[in-house]
């Protein structure tokens, strides 16, 4: 199967084609800023724009940086407050006219890395956390999703997880590595504490620069990074479209 794999973030909005038997993708990517403010309309208008360049009439995902529940927007903790309430897959079909999924990043992240990286054929619970603006989590139970878990907005030192471990955190406040590796750690026993997975995938750009973080790490749960890079947010946007047909046949 063919989707149009397009991933929403604070400050790029990414589309690709992606052959989603192999999780690789079909096309050159695009890549065009974020509009600001990023309201509804105008982030619409960007998808459109995508949908157009791609000559596009196929399925289509959406990744979103919020919970999604069948297509509606939730929660906006990093993005504009108007998206809630929205009915982004409604939206983002009338714009371009294509079958739309829209899920949350972190869930698409999971999903990918469940079929084609560090999650792959792992049995039992994973939890993928991604490290970015925010922490996006993902919870995978013998590879299936369990959607909007939302584990970045646990509390720590009372107050939103995020806000404490984030990877633009070790950016804002000039973290040493050993300094951000010991607040991730925290974070990260908190989640074991609770959920007593069978491994962690840390994703996010982050996920780059592993060996300079994950080393540090102190928590039973065994840590892995993420397999998919660049590409983890198309690909896994295309997974979310590809879940919901494999749902209605
Ligand atoms: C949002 C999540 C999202 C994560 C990563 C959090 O602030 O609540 O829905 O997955 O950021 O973007």
């Amino acid at each position: 199967m063919r989707v149009l794999g397009i991933d929403i973030g604070g400050s790029g909005i990414k589309g690709a084609v992606v052959r989603t038997g192999k999780g690789r993708l079909a096309t050159d990517r695009l890549r065009i800023p974020t509009p600001q403010p990023a309201t509804p309309d105008a982030v619409a208008a960007t998808v459109a724009e995508i949908t157009a360049h791609f000559d596009w009439h196929g399925p289509v995902g959406v990744t979103f940086p919020g919970v999604v529940r069948h297509g509606t927007v939730h929660t906006a903790a990093n993005v504009d407050p108007a998206w809630i309430g929205t009915d982004a897959g409604r939206l983002f079909s009338k714009a371009t006219g294509c079958r739309v999924v829209v899920g949350n990043d972190a869930d698409a992240a999971g999903l990918a890395e469940a079929r084609f990286g560090a999650a792959r054929e792992v049995p039992g619970v994973v939890i993928v956390c991604t490290l970015g603006t925010g922490i996006g989590s993902a919870l995978l139970v013998d590879g299936r999703l369990v959607p909007n878990t939302e584990l970045g907005h646990l509390t720590l030192h009372g107050d939103d997880a995020e806000r404490y471990a984030a990877e633009s955190v070790r950016e804002r406040l000039e973290l040493s590595w050993a300094d951000w590796a010991a607040r991730v750690d925290e974070y990260l026993h908190l989640v074991e504490a609770l959920f007593w997975p069978d491994r962690f995938v840390l994703g996010g750009g982050v996920s780059k620069k592993a060996d300079k973080f994950v080393p540090l790490l102190t928590c039973r749960t065994p840590v892995v990074p993420a397999a998919l890079r660049n590409e983890a947010g198309i690909v896994g946007a295309a997974c979310l479209a590809e879940a919901a047909a494999d749902r209605h046949h």
